[in-house]
């Protein structure tokens, strides 16, 4: 069904139903997070299913530029952690990739460490906002320099912090948990409030291991300085990477497929509540707890789509979904509408721009706006070329669509994917055939 060629893949439209089993690369958000606190954590950490996505293999390299000694073996990664102010100052620019949850992330551990750090990525994460973390920080009493006062490279002066209360002005759960990190460093309790509820996979960690942690609706606080414990951990599938495969059964008629081992907090779990309210038909097969977080086997199945509407409260528990998420509002009856989701704009890249470039070229209408977009149901897709214009969700997405082409579709850019997904193409292939 896909072939490889330098980096474009080709699929062809599905040859009938989608069957089989997944498995899933380890999430990537929880294993950002575990290598980060096993790193300032004492002792020895060992975390199995990390994920094999180029992102969190970024946190990884930077952490050993800070005299972290971590070493793999297939998908486990043991971290030998020397405390809080563990670290050794490294004298170059930390290389951050592709991957916004590591430079946002980590700035909050840098911010406490009584040297100076840069912070850098590649080409579209030095067009991604930084005031959102540079501002909390700055507050608790580090000092920050960003090219053009907002982008990356940033340069991180970090010592003695202060214990501060932040409300959000963005949903965001790497904002979140960069001033909760920073809070481990500071005398007192930190606290953020957030507009909407995002991710938190970080307070769920901190507990794990061993910090004074609250949380309540609409917040969460840490205590510092905290001293936190190596230990033994295990990752979750990705429920994100779940979701191209969710919608791929949902949108080939008669696919019947199983993800297992994938995790459910009810924080990224959402995504189940909407397909289900879209029309698609989801049973829980297993449940079980890991380290704090739920984990359960789906099985999905394609049936009748009736669309839906992603706005307010559910943008930010959906907001990786929404690519792929486009594609089955196409195919449904209803079709998809998208409001007050201006940070897709702001993604690895815009997915507003990116998503309406590929539905065009494929012939499927969408009327973006400047916050979100509108796309009718019922539609049919054109064989044709597409680009992932860098982006692994917006390549991923491509594919799914490609599965209901008329014809064979060429991806360009594909191996974008593999910064949350290495495995994708050939998980995909195996579905189909
Ligand atoms: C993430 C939070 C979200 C999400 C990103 C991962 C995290 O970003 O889009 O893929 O692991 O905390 P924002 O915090 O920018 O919303």
């Amino acid at each position: 069904m896909s072939e490889t060629q330098s980096s474009n893949e080709t699929i062809s439209p599905a040859p009938g139903p989608l069957g089989g089993t997944i498995r899933l690369p380890g999430d990537k958000s929880i294993s950002h997070r575990y290598a980060m606190l096993a790193a300032i954590a004492e002792g020895t950490s060992v975390i199995c299913n990390y994920s094999s996505g180029a992102d969190c293999h970024s946190t990884l390299g930077c952490l050993r530029s800070l005299g972290v000694e971590v070493k793999e073996d297939g998908r486990d990664v043991t971290v030998r952690g020397d405390g809080l102010h563990g670290f050794e100052c490294y004298a170059w620019q930390l290389d951050a990739g592709n991957s916004g949850s590591t430079i946002r992330m980590l700035s909050g551990i840098l911010a406490g460490q009584a040297f100076v750090s840069r912070l850098g990525g590649d080409e579209s994460l030095s067009k991604r906002p930084m005031q959102r973390i540079m501002t909390p920080l700055e507050k608790m009493g580090a000092k920050i320099s960003a090219r053009d006062g907002k982008f990356p490279p940033i340069e991180i002066h970090g010592g003695a912090l202060q214990p501060i209360e932040y409300d959000m002005p963005v949903a965001s759960a790497q904002v979140k948990s960069c001033v909760l990190l920073a809070g481990l460093y500071a005398d007192g309790e930190t606290l953020v409030r957030e507009p909407a509820r995002t991710r938190d996979h970080t307070e769920v960690a901190l507990r794990e291991f061993g910090a004074e942690v609250a949380t309540g609706r609409g917040w969460a606080s840490v205590r510092g300085p905290a001293k936190l414990h190596g230990r033994e951990l295990s990752v979750p599938g990705d429920l994100s990477s779940a979701a191209f495969f969710l919608v791929a059964a949902a949108i080939v008629p008669g696919s019947s497929v199983i993800v297992q081992g994938v995790g459910l907090n009810p924080t990224r779990a959402t995504l189940i509540d909407f397909l289900v309210m879209a029309g698609v038909e989801i049973r829980i097969l297993e449940m079980g707890m890991k380290n704090g977080e739920p984990v359960g086997d789906l099985l999905v199945r394609g049936t009748r789509l009736k669309g839906g509407v992603i706005e307010k409260q559910w943008v930010a528990a959906l907001i990786d979904e929404i690519p792929v998420l486009a594609i089955l509002g196409a195919v449904s009856e209803g079709g998809l509408t998208v409001r007050d989701a201006a940070e897709l704009r702001l993604k690895e890249t815009d997915r507003i721009e990116t998503l309406a470039v590929n539905l065009r070229r494929m012939g499927v209408a969408i009327e973006p706006a400047p916050d979100g977009f509108h796309i009718p149901g019922g539609q049919r897709f054109r064989a044709a070329e597409l680009d992932s214009c860098g982006d692994h969700r917006i390549a991923m997405a491509c594919a799914v669509a490609a599965l209901r082409a008329d014809g064979p579709c060429v991806i360009q850019n594909a191996d974008a994917a593999a910064v949350s997904f290495p495995e994708f193409w050939q998980s995909l292939r195996g579905l189909a055939s």
